[in-house]
C-alpha cells in the first residue's frame, strides 16, 4: 500500500500574526513567512499549517472572517498567497490553510444582510435565547436593535452558521474548490465538531466540549465531512483535511476519521494529561486503539505553551520535559503538530500588560480569564533590534517581547550545538530518515515505574517521567538523547532514542 504523506508527517503551525513582519506595520503576513520558507525547510518539517489571512475585522485574531475567498491587507495579497504554495513546493513544503465554517465574520456579507432582514436562515436568529454561554465566556447570544437574537458560540462578532440550510453546504464546497485551485495541500477545520446545533436549541446543563452535547457533535455534522472527502479525493496529490476535534473520548474522535470522512482529526489528549508515564501510556494505547491514523500535539495557538505547561507543575523542569515529550511525541506512529516557537523553546509570556492583550477571551471575560495572547507573542529570529527580528527595524510588535526573548532568538540559536533549536532539527533529522522503515505499531517493553520503553522496528524510545534515574533498556547504540544521559542511566525528565541491539 502506498503511505500517503500526511500519515507521518510534521506540520507546523504558523499563527501568521505572529511569525514575521515583512511589510513592517508590526503584524506577521505571508510574505514574513514566505521569506522563513528555507528556515523551515532546513527544521526539517513536511507541512506548514497557515491560521486565517482572510480579510477579517480580527475580532477573534481572523477565526472571524469577512470573505473566505481572499486576503486580508494587513497579510498581504492573493498574489503573495500564490507565492508562498510556490515556493513551500519548491522546497519540498506542503501547505495546509485553515477553514473556519461553524461561524463567520459580523462583516461577512451575508452577516450583514442578514442585519437588514434578509436570509436569516443563513443564520440563527432567536426570539428568545436559550442558556447556552459564549465559549470565550458571557451570554451565546446578542440582541439586535429589533429584538430578535443571534448566536454565537464565540465572540459577538463570529456569529454560527445554520448548517441546516443547504446554501452553506454548496458555499463551503465552493470555499474548499477555490483554496485547492490555488494549490493547497489541505485544510485545517476550526471547531470541526461544531456546525450543528441540536434542533429546537435544548438548554443545557454542561457546557464543556463533551462528546456529543445540543452544541457539539451532533451527528449530522459527518455528512459534511463525507461531502468534502469526495471533493479532496477528486483532486490529484492526496489533498487531505485534519479537524479540530475537542472531546472527552477517542471513540467519538475515530468517527471524524472513518474511511469516508476526514483524514486525520486533532489529538488533544496528551495535550491535556498530566507529566506521568501512567497519563501517556493511557494516551498512546487509548488513541492507537481508535483511531487508524493518530495525531500528535503538545502545543497550538489556544494553549499555554507546553515548556510552561510542564513547568508549573514541577518549576525547573519545563525545558527538559518539552524536549523529552517532543522526542517521545516524534518517535509514535502517526504525524506530529508542531507549534511555531516551541523549537526554539519559548515559553508562556505571563506578563503581558492588560492594554496589550488583544484575546476576545481576555475581553469578553473582562480580564478575568487571561486568554491566550501568552501564546502568540511574536517570534524572536534575532537577537538585537527593537522587535528581535520579527518586524523591519524600529517597529514595535503587535505584542510586546519579553527580553529573555533575545538568547532564544532563531539566530542565537541555529550555530550553538546545545540549542533547542539545534535538538529540534536533529530530531526531526533523525526522524526522517527511520521513519520509513518503522512499522506502523509500537510495542511496550517493560519498563521501571515511572518510566515508559516502547520500540517502533529498530526503535527504542525510552522515557523517564519519574524523580530517579532508570537503568535504560537493553540497546545496540544511542539514537538522540533529549537530555544529557549518565552513562546507562536515564535522568529524569529525559527521553532518548536508542537502535535495538539485533
Ligand atoms: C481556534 C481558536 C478560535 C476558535 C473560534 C478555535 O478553536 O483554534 O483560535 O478562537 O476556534 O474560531
Amino acid at each position: 500500500m502506498d503511505i500517503p504523506w500526511w500519515r507521518d508527517a510534521v506540520v507546523y503551525e504558523i499563527y501568521v500574526r505572529s511569525f514575521a513582519d515583512a511589510s513592517g506595520d508590526g503584524v506577521g503576513d505571508l510574505a514574513g513567512v514566505r521569506e522563513h520558507l528555507p528556515y523551515l525547510a532546513e527544521l526539517g518539517v513536511d507541512a506548514i499549517w497557515l491560521t486565517p489571512f482572510y480579510p477579517s475585522p480580527m475580532a477573534d485574531g481572523g477565526y472571524d472572517v469577512a470573505d473566505y475567498r481572499g486576503v486580508d491587507p494587513l497579510f498581504g495579497t492573493l498574489d503573495d498567497f500564490e507565492s508562498l504554495v510556490t515556493d513551500a513546493h519548491r522546497l519540498g513544503l506542503k501547505v495546509l490553510v485553515d477553514v473556519v465554517p461553524n461561524h463567520s465574520s459580523s462583516e461577512h456579507p451575508w452577516f450583514q444582510a442578514a442585519l437588514r432582514g434578509e436570509h436569516r436562515d443563513r443564520y440563527i436568529f432567536r426570539a428568545e435565547p436559550n442558556n447556552w454561554q459564549s465559549t470565550f465566556s458571557g451570554p451565546a447570544w446578542t440582541k439586535l436593535p429589533d429584538g430578535q437574537y443571534y448566536l454565537h458560540l464565540f465572540a459577538p462578532g463570529q456569529p454560527d452558521f445554520n448548517w441546516r440550510n443547504p446554501e452553506i453546504h454548496r458555499e463551503f464546497l465552493d470555499i474548499l474548490r477555490f483554496w485547492l485551485d490555488r494549490g493547497v495541500d489541505g485544510f485545517r477545520i476550526d471547531v470541526a465538531m461544531g456546525l450543528y446545533k441540536a434542533k429546537g436549541l435544548p438548554d443545557i446543563q454542561d457546557q464543556s466540549f463533551k462528546s456529543v452535547s445540543p452544541i457539539w457533535g451532533q451527528p449530522e455534522v459527518h455528512e459534511v465531512y463525507r461531502s468534502w472527502r469526495k471533493l479532496l479525493d477528486g483532486y490529484p496529490g492526496e489533498r487531505m483535511a485534519v479537524g479540530e476535534v475537542w472531546t472527552d473520548s477517542s471513540e467519538d474522535l475515530a468517527l471524524y476519521v472513518r474511511p469516508d470522512e476526514l483524514q486525520q482529526s486533532f489529538n488533544f489528549a496528551w495535550l491535556q494529561a498530566p507529566w506521568s508515564s501512567t497519563a501517556f501510556k493511557k494516551v498512546i494505547d487509548d488513541t492507537l486503539a481508535a483511531v487508524p491514523f493518530a495525531t500528535w500535539v503538545l502545543s497550538n495557538h489556544d494553549v499555554v505553551r507546553h515548556r510552561t505547561r510542564y513547568d508549573t507543575a514541577d518549576p525547573g523542569t519545563g525545558l527538559m520535559r518539552a524536549k523529552a515529550a517532543l522526542l517521545t511525541m516524534l518517535a509514535l506512529p502517526g504525524s506530529a503538530y508542531l507549534y511555531q516557537g516551541e523549537e526554539l523553546g519559548l515559553p508562556e509570556v505571563k506578563d503581558l500588560p492588560p492594554e496589550a492583550r488583544q484575546d476576545p477571551v481576555f475581553i469578553q471575560s473582562k480580564g478575568e480569564l487571561v486568554g491566550r495572547d501568552g501564546c502568540r507573542v511574536p517570534l524572536p529570529w534575532s537577537a538585537d533590534g527593537a522587535s528581535y527580528g520579527f518586524s523591519p527595524d524600529g517597529v514595535a510588535p503587535w505584542l510586546p517581547q519579553p527580553a529573555t526573548f533575545a538568547a532564544l532568538s532563531a539566530a542565537t540559536q541555529a550555530g550553538d550545538p546545545g540549542s533547542t533549536l539545534t535538538f529540534y532539527r536533529r530530531a526531526l533529522a533523525c526522524r526522517r530518515e527511520l521513519v520509513g522503515s518503522l512499522p506502523y505499531t509500537l510495542e511496550w517493553l517493560d519498563s521501571p515505574e515511572g518510566a515508559l520503553f516502547f520500540t517502533r522496528g529498530s526503535l527504542i524510545c525510552a522515557l523517564n517521567c519519574g524523580t530517579e534515574p532508570v537503568r535504560l533498556p537493553s540497546h545496540g547504540g544511542v539514537l538522540l538523547p533529549s537530555g544529557p544521559l549518565d552513562g546507562d542511566l536515564l535522568p529524569p525528565d529525559t527521553a532518548v532514542w536508542l537502535r535495538t541491539s539485533s
